[in-house]
């Protein structure tokens, strides 16, 4: 090869990564404009409610960090066209909430506001986490009729605790826990089994950080119609639609 076709294929090489990666990306967005937030009429808000996560919650989300929970669980609703997420019993919201009916949606950006980690996840060996709160508040806690925090610290002691979940590859965090002796009464936060000699096991406040943040992963709150392509959230079809419309014009739903 010749110096000139060496200097030029090098160029080559380069420039087109160049363009595709700075240029094309730099014309594409130098003029976005920030989304509006007035389409109320369309899916029933215009602002989007970021809930105020501090305190215990906020410690929560450190312990969460700590322990490494996003190498295998994400909190990524992913858009559909990226993924089957929305189609995963309850990840994106609640398929049926009693107040709200279909809460299901993606996740976007707003959702991580004021969290100093947004602890999207590196891998998904376990479900997604991001509505974990309105799961085990609205559904596993109910089943079994037991208090969702005791739920979860259940699961964080003993994560095969559960028949069904008795290949769980979900790590047990005991360390998160002290087994004391049971002096007088049981704590309220007493799991259900009962440690080494009879011993009570209470969750360490790192435990109780843990599990406030869990509770408080509810990220569902209805948004702007300019922020939503849940298609739980699709638009009803038209009503008045001709009956002798052909029938492969009907929206694909
Ligand atoms: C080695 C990978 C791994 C790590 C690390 C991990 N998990 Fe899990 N987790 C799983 C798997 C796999 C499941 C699914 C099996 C099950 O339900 O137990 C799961 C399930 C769960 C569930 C039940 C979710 C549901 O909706 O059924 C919760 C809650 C949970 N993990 C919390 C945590 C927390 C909190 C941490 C960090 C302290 C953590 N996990 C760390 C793999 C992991």
């Amino acid at each position: 090869m010749s110096f000139r076709n060496f200097i030029l294929s090098l160029a080559a090489s380069f420039g087109v990564a160049w363009l595709a990666l700075v240029i094309v990306p730099y014309l594409k967005m130098r003029s976005m404009e920030p989304i509006s937030l007035s389409e109320d009429e369309v899916s029933g808000t215009s602002v989007v409610f970021n809930p105020k996560r501090a305190g215990r919650i906020s410690d929560g989300a450190e312990v969460y960090a700590e322990n490494g929970c996003y190498q295998c669980h994400t909190q990524l609703v992913r858009p559909t066209y990226a993924g089957n997420d929305m189609f995963r019993p309850d990840w994106g919201g609640l398929a049926s909430d009693e107040d709200r009916g279909d809460t299901r949606r993606e996740t976007n950006a707003f959702d991580f506001a004021g969290e100093k980690y947004a602890n999207i996840g590196v891998a998904r060996l376990g479900p997604d986490l991001s509505n974990l709160g309105r799961r085990v508040t609205a559904v596993y806690a109910i089943d079994e009729e037991i208090e969702p925090e005791l739920w979860l610290y259940r699961h964080l002691f003993k994560p095969r605790w559960l028949p069904e979940r008795r290949q769980s590859a979900c790590p047990s965090f005991a360390f998160l826990f002290d087994q004391v002796e049971v002096k007088g009464n049981p704590a309220d936060e007493t799991l259900p089994f009962s440690g080494k000699d009879g011993r009570e096991i209470v969750p360490k406040p790192a435990a109780k950080a843990l599990v406030s943040y869990l509770l408080s992963l509810k990220k569902d709150q209805p948004v702007p119609a300019a922020l939503n392509f849940a298609p739980a959230q699709a638009e009803p079809a038209p009503a008045a639609a001709p009956a002798s419309a052909p029938a492969e014009d009907a929206p694909a739903s």
